[in-house]
């Protein structure tokens, strides 16, 4: 297991439409493992094979600290195949995007299909925190940011927060 390099936005991949996974080989196995260990490294909910400069259709969400044992979970080729009408309005952040936060309304309860990494299917019934680390997952795999989510101005402000940041650092 290791610890990859997390891209951030402004990285064309991070744009990309991730193709399907067809092997379920080694290399597959060492990225989701790679995926879980660069998740934990920096704390987050959740990693999507593009974060760390890879375009294929793999994910990782862990959120078993609000969630409980079974919100850790490795989707290949997932997609929500099923998504509530009624929707929650809850704050979120991304790696891709360190150091700023917003209020992102989404479905508060998902169906999500996939493979296993094994390529065994699954479905996943989702609510409360563990949905949201899904969609916002499986939305990287399609090329999507949360920012995307926001009203122009409150994506404007927030990138405007997040390039003043990243100054601050340099
Ligand atoms: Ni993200």
């Amino acid at each position: 297991m290791a610890v990859r390099e997390i891209v951030f936005l402004g990285d064309p991949v991070l744009r990309e439409p991730t193709p399907d996974v067809e092997a379920f080989d080694d290399e597959l196995k060492v990225l989701v493992d790679d995926l879980f260990a660069t998740m934990a490294a920096a704390e987050g909910a959740g990693l999507a094979a593009p974060q760390v400069g890879v375009s294929r259709r793999v994910c990782v969400v862990d959120v078993r600290h609000v969630e409980g044992d079974h919100a850790r979970i490795a989707l290949v080729n997932p997609r929500v195949t099923e998504a509530s009408s009624e929707r929650e309005r809850e704050p979120e952040g991304c790696l891709s995007i360190p150091g700023v936060t917003e209020v992102v309304n989404r479905p508060a309860r998902v169906v999500v299909e996939g493979l296993t990494p094994e390529g065994e299917p699954v479905r996943v019934e989702a609510e409360g925190l563990y949905a949201r680390a899904l969609q916002h997952e499986i939305d990287h795999l399609d090329g999507v940011l949360f920012v995307d989510h926001l009203t122009p101005l409150k994506r404007r402000l927030l990138l405007k927060r997040y390039r003043k940041l990243r100054e601050q650092e340099e």
